[in-house]
Order: structure tokens, then C-alpha cells, then sequence
């Protein structure tokens, strides 16, 4: 509220300032405890790679993140499977012909990852949570060219680097201190804004004790 914008030398008003604030609430925080909790239910029902992750060392410096693969790799799994913005809009600046179909000026095009992600013509196993796909041949195919979690473009998400810094981090944090298992219901995700699970995603954690 004090810096001058470099162009028009407008400063925010306090009605911009908590708008800002909001945008980032939820396009910062909503999101990534979106991810953070269904990363948490596939590690429930996935012992095998939940035990991954705790095996891998304690990482407190951002620099360290290789040192924990499967995190990263876990975590990039829930945003293809699970992406908190399922589905993003755009307006067409001009005609558009999309596989046969006509999008005038100014139509409304829905995007939408949560279809891409599982697009059973690209990727392999697509309802499959299988982590050690990033490294195969058409994981890494796809992820260059149909893995949209923080949409593309010039209004693409500016959070996504601290995101894929901080996703790994915490659930690597989470998964070291508790052992996670399944709670009493099976999550159904709903779009609300974020995904979410209709009733919340019911997990049990228990401390895991450490020598
Ligand atoms: C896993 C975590 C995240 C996901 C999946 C995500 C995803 C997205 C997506 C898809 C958009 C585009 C939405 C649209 O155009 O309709 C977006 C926009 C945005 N994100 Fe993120 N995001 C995440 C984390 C963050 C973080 C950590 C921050 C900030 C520190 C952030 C800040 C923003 C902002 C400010 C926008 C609006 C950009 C604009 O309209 O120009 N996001 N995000």
C-alpha cells in the first residue's frame, strides 16, 4: 500500500488490498491443502509408498528437495489425479475451431485437468495412482503436454514453483511424524472452488515413534 505502481503510480486502496489478500487465500492456501489432503488419502490407501516417504531423510532446507524423490513424485501424482482446480474458464480473443466444433469470438471455453489428467488416449493406467510414472517414457511425455495443474499461459498459476517446493516439504514433514490410514468414509470429491471431498476427507493418523 506504500509502492507506487511503476506505471500509473497508483497505490492500493484498502479495498484492493484485502482483495489481494483474499486472491491469495484462496489461490495460495485453499489449493495446496487441497493437494496436501488427498496426497494424504492415497498414501492411506497406498502403505507401500507411504513407507517411501518415511524412509526418506528429514528436509528443512529448500535446496535439500532431491533428497526427498518420492515426496515429490507423490505429490505430483494427487495433482494429476485429484488437481484442486479441476477446472479453469477462458474466453476465446478470437474464432476458434476445436476438433470439428466452432467457438465464436468471446465464447466461454470450460478447461478442465480433472479430464485431461485421466485422458485414457495419453497417459498409461490413468486412473491408476502409480508414482513411479513420472519416470517412464509416456509419464514424462505427458507431462510436458497434458499436465495442466496450474493451467498454462500468461494467466498461469505464479504460485506453482513455491507450490512444488512446498507440497513435497510438508507432506514429507506429515508422513515422517504420522502413519496414515484410511478414515470411516470413502471421499467423493466435489468442485468447490477447490476439490474437495463432499464431507471433508476422513483420515486417522497415528504417531510414528522414532528411535
Ligand atoms: C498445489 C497448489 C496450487 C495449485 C494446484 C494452483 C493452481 C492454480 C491455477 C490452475 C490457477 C489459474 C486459475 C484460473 O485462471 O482460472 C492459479 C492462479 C493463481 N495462483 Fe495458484 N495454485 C496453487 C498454489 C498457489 C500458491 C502457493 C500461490 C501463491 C503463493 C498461488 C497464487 C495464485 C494466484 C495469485 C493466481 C491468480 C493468477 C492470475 O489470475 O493472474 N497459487 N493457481
Amino acid at each position: 500500500m506504500t509502492t507506487p505502481d511503476p506505471e500509473t503510480g497508483a497505490l492500493f486502496t484498502p479495498t484492493e488490498m484485502v482483495d489481494e489478500v483474499a486472491t491469495f487465500f484462496l489461490a495460495g492456501h485453499e489449493t495446496s491443502a487441497s493437494a496436501l489432503a488427498w496426497a494424504l488419502y492415497l498414501l492411506a490407501r497406498s502403505p507401500e509408498w507411504q513407507d517411501r516417504l518415511a524412509a526418506e531423510p528429514e528436509v528443512r532446507d529448500f535446496s535439500r528437495l532431491r533428497d526427498i524423490p518420492a515426496a515429490r513424485a507423490v505429490f505430483r501424482e494427487t495433482l494429476r489425479l485429484y488437481p484442486p482446480v479441476a477446472m479453469t474458464v477462458r474466453t476465446t480473443t478470437r474464432p476458434e475451431t476445436l476438433r470439428d466444433r466452432k467457438a465464436p469470438k468471446g465464447a466461454q471455453l470450460v478447461l478442465s485437468p480433472w479430464h485431461l489428467h485421466r485422458h485414457e488416449r495419453l497417459w498409461e493406467q490413468p486412473d491408476a495412482f502409480d508414482p513411479a510414472r513420472w519416470e517412464t517414457e509416456n509419464g514424462k511425455t505427458c507431462q510436458r503436454e497434458a499436465f495442466t495443474p496450474f493451467s498454462a499461459g500468461p494467466r498461469a498459476c505464479p504460485g506453482a514453483g513455491f507450490a512444488m517446493i512446498e507440497g513435497p516439504l510438508i507432506l514429507s514433514a506429515l508422513v515422517r511424524a504420522y502413519r496414515i490410514e484410511q478414515g470411516t468414509a470413502e471421499p467423493v470429491p466435489v468442485m468447490r472452488l477447490t476439490l474437495r471431498g463432499k464431507d471433508g476427507i476422513s483420515l486417522r493418523l497415528t504417531p510414528r515413534i522414532r528411535a
